[in-house]
């Protein structure tokens, strides 16, 4: 990857590290930013050393939304023409752990892609919104669905909109982030996490979040017929030999995402 204009990435052992970074325009995500975001995630996909990923802001905000100068002047062709939202799915195929560490505002797009994050950790200081009906527009990149999956139609209609910021106890309240805690441990608290899923078997891993991925769209029976293909395939792991060796002969197991 050429050297990104509008991220900055990094690896730390196991670990891959994603900071937006436009922090004076609170990382207001252009169309640039997520084509970087979403080829930072697919080298990270295919290394094999990197075990899971860490997404966060640089600044006092994770992203404040689309880059609104950037589409002020957008058309409802040019839109179509440019397919914008192609390198939005891209990013939610990503196969690994993706672990959001959000600090400040998590608004409208940068709420979207703190929503295509798997689990998300945030500081006491973060709000989510969509404040797009402010701008006479609405969420494009998942917004409106993501919300009424997590919280029901009511209360994600309730919240679209007002526009209003929520707090990071009402995100948690309404099952949209996993922790919250004082923001100056944030970052060591996410990595720390980050470090800990790493260790485990990759292979599980991926299929776990695979499996469960599908129950948000296939019927039950669906899902159980899926869940157990993929509960077959890692019976062809060298890993699940390991794990149920080490168990019998009481010693930790070394998992090699094989
Ligand atoms: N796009 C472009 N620039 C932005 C931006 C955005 N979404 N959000 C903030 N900025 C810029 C500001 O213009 C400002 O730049 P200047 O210093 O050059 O004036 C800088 O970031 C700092 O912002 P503020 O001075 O406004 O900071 P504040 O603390 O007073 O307010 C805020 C913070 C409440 C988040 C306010 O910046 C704000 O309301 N931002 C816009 C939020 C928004 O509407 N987001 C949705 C965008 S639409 C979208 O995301 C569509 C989609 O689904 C894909």
């Amino acid at each position: 990857m050429s050297e990104p204009a509008f991220i900055q990435v990094e690896k730390e052992e196991k670990i891959g590290i994603i900071r937006l970074n436009r922090p004076k325009q609170l990382n207001a995500i252009n169309r640039k930013m997520v084509s970087e975001i979403t080829q930072a995630l697919e080298e990270m996909d295919k290394d094999e050393d990197i075990r899971a990923v860490v997404l966060t802001g640089n600044g006092r905000a994770f992203a404040a939304g689309a880059d609104i100068d950037e589409m002020a002047e957008d058309t409802s062709v040019s839109l179509e023409m440019l397919n914008q939202f192609a390198d939005w799915d891209r990013i939610h195929c990503f196969k690994k752990p993706l672990i959001g560490a959000i600090q400040g505002f998590a608004l409208g797009g940068g709420f979207e892609l703190a929503l295509a994050c798997d689990l998300l950790f945030c500081g006491e200081d973060a709000q989510f919104g969509f404040p797009e009906i402010k701008l006479a527009v609405m969420p494009g990149a998942g917004g409106t669905q993501k919300l009424t999956k997590l919280m029901g139609r009511t209360k994600a209609l309730e919240w679209l909109w007002s526009g209003e910021m929520m707090t990071c106890k009402e995100a948690v309240k309404y099952g949209i982030v996993n922790r919250v805690m004082p923001a100056e441990l944030l970052w060591e608290e996410t990595i720390k996490y980050a470090h800990t899923l790493a260790d485990k078997p990759p292979l599980s891993v991926r299929l776990i979040k695979d499996a469960v991925n599908k129950a948000v769209d296939y019927t039950l029976y669906e899902g159980m017929q899926y869940e157990r293909k993929n509960f077959y395939l890692l019976f062809s792991s060298e890993d699940q030999k390991e794990g149920m060796k080490a168990f019998m002969e009481k010693r930790k197991p070394d998992f090699k995402g094989r």
